[in-house]
């Protein structure tokens, strides 16, 4: 939920800190600060607000050149986003800025810090460190933190062990990187692409120390613990906006690519999957546990699930799951889909699914996350560093992703016919989808009709409604116009007493065994008044029910709906621009929500 960053070499360090945090805005943005080494002691500069603002305060503080020090940008959990609530939290001896949730600290605050400056977890963690502090940092911070219970990702500083940082991790994501001369921590690889791409992954229960010239972890005994020492895939350039306007649509236009990254990784040929140790066999149900779009995906993996592999399969919102007592055998496998792998309450699905004993496949984007950590196994998205805090390539890869596995677990269900047919779809997808952005300037001169707008519908059946739900949120989390998704018959029962002259409807027709149906829903709309937006094939006749249309090229049986996907995504982005909104950065929202 936010981002931390730590330095200790040659450069000044607050042009490093301010610099990562920069680029660690996308995991939460309300206030930001640093601290930094002086020689007369650590010195603290902090904001609401966005990092920008805080770049200004620190060089109106006139710091001198200094070499060490922690950063952190805020997503406000305990405590209104204010200067006085802003990491980084000083108390006696310890400064530190943390990313995570300390669900005890109330109880530790009436033990430790009962009269605290700030409304934060974290001030409090300053505090218990600093209770357990007499001389030995790795001690103070073993100790202090066999007290938390919650997540974190800590850098800490002591203010007389200077030019040293010290860090642990308790589910909240943290990297440690080496450079030359120089080292590193941060939440995200993104931060610090641009100096390094060596990094270590620390694991809960151990500590780093980090100095210029020095990376050591150790565990709680004490005892040194070697680390791999892996190399980021991502290279900066994929980390920036590459001369786009915003994140969202140079993620967009990344789709293809990313797409067929994905594709190929598990498909060599006509075999999928040959590399994997998983048992692709599931005797049971599948449970699929996600948020949000992550969510939408599971929906879209359902359906093709279900409909190749004929495995009865559950979605569950993460969120409802751990407190559902959900009925789990062992014959079962829950599959957690994450773009992050740090979203609480699916990393919490996943715990409870290990508790029953039940097999834990996680879809994930990113590297070394704590779900790929805690999943039995993971298959990753091949996305990329997703950067825009609303879902695109990632939950494209998702679905794709999941329509594999489908394909997968559906065995020999499929005849060799129906499986090579299959193939060739995945191997078409990439250029398909290129073909649905090469309509951009259609989405772009439709969205203007939504720009004034309060309320949009989407709706549709099979496949394309669970696409209306993901169309619905994209458009709500970019450019604040309340929409809903509705199952195309369902509508008539109830919520077509608010369709009115010119109220927006969108629907995508790509299920052709479902496609008059959904025709019979858009003429209902239409008759009433509404202005009816259609995402389908170029051969369908769309005049006598729709106002607008958006052609998309036709694929086969599950992976039919992905260019249209596409086609929602771009619209909500056009939407989202001529309104002015903050794309990259909605209000409200994070990239990864890492409490519940
Ligand atoms: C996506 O546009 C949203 N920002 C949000 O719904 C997101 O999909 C959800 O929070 C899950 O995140 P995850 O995939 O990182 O677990």
């Amino acid at each position: 939920m936010c981002g931390i960053i730590g330095y200790a070499g040659g450069r000044n360090a607050p042009d490093v800190l301010i610099g990562g945090l920069e680029k660690l805005e996308y995991r939460g943005y309300d206030s930001a600060g640093i601290a930094v080494f002086e020689k007369d002691g650590v010195r603290v500069v902090k904001t609401q607000g966005k990092v920008e603002r805080l770049r200004r305060k620190v060089e109106r503080a006139a710091l001198a050149e200094v070499h060490c020090g922690i950063g952190h940008t805020r997503w406000a959990t305990h405590g209104e986003p204010s200067d006085t609530n802003a990491h980084p939290h000083t108390v006696g001896h310890v400064t530190l800025v943390h990313n995570g949730i300390i669900e005890n600290y109330h109880d530790l605050a009436a033990k430790y810090h009962p009269s605290p400056v700030s409304d934060t977890d974290t001030e409090i963690a300053a505090a218990v460190i600093n209770a357990c502090y007499r001389g030995d940092p790795q001690k103070a911070i073993f100790e202090a933190v066999s007290m938390f219970h919650g997540a974190y990702a800590l850098c800490v500083m002591f203010d007389d062990k200077p030019d040293t940082v010290y860090a642990t991790r308790c589910a909240s994501p943290l990297i440690v990187a080496r450079g030359e001369n120089e080292n590193f921590l941060a939440s995200d690889v993104p931060a610090i692409l641009c100096y390094t791409k060596r990094y270590y992954l620390p694991e809960q229960g151990e500590l780093a120390i980090v100095t210029r010239d020095d990376i050591r972890f150790v565990d709680e005994a004490g005892n040194p613990v070697e680390k791999e020492l892996k190399t980021a895939d991502w290279d900066e350039d994929a980390a920036q906006k590459s001369g786009y306007d915003h994140f969202m649509l140079k993620e967009i236009f990344e789709e293809p690519r990313v797409l067929e990254q994905t594709i190929l990784k598990y498909k060599n040929d006509f075999s999928i999957f040959e590399d994997e140790e998983f048992c692709f066999e599931v005797k049971g149900n599948i449970h699929i546990v996600a948020c949000g779009s992550a969510y939408h995906a599971g929906l879209m993996g359902k359906y093709a699930i279900e409909k190749l592999a004929r495995i009865p399969v559950i979605t569950h919102i993460a969120s409802e799951f751990r407190y559902d007592d959900p009925i789990l055998h062992p014959d079962d496998l829950v599959i957690a889909i994450s773009q992050s792998g740090e979203t609480a309450d699916t990393l919490a699905a996943v715990r409870l699914a290990k508790e029953h004993n039940v097999r834990t496949l996680g879809i994930v984007n990113v590297r070394g996350s704590s779900l790929a950590r805690m999943a039995d196994h993971t298959l990753y998205t091949l996305a990329g560093p997703e950067i825009a805090v609303a879902t695109t390539k990632a939950y494209l890869c998702q679905v794709a992703l999941m329509q594999l596995l489908a394909v997968k677990l559906a065995g020999h269900r499929l005849t060799m016919q129906e499986y090579k047919d299959m193939m060739v779809a995945f191997e078409t997808l990439p250029e398909r989808i290129e073909t649905a952005l090469s309509f951009r300037e259609t989405a772009e001169n439709i969205a203007a009709r939504f720009v004034d707008k309060e309320h949009v519908f989407f709706m549709g059946r099979g496949q394309d409604f669970s696409l209306a739900m993901e169309a619905s949120l994209k458009l709500k989390e970019i450019s604040y116009i309340h929409s809903e998704s509705y199952a195309a018959g369902e509508l008539k029962h109830g919520t077509i007493s608010l369709i009115t002259e010119n109220t927006p409807v969108v629907a995508s027709l790509t299920d052709s065994a479902r496609m008059q149906k959904t025709i019979s829903n858009l003429k209902e709309v239409k008759a009433r008044g509404a202005f009816v937006t259609v995402v389908t094939y170029d051969d369908v006749a769309t005049d006598d029910f729709a106002d607008c249309k958006i052609s998309i090229p036709r694929q086969p049986d599950v992976t039919a709906t992905l260019p249209a996907i596409v086609t929602l995504q771009l619209l909500s982005y056009y939407v989202a621009l001529q309104k002015g909104c903050d794309i990259d950065q909605p209000r409200n929202l994070a990239k990864s929500v890492t409490v519940e």
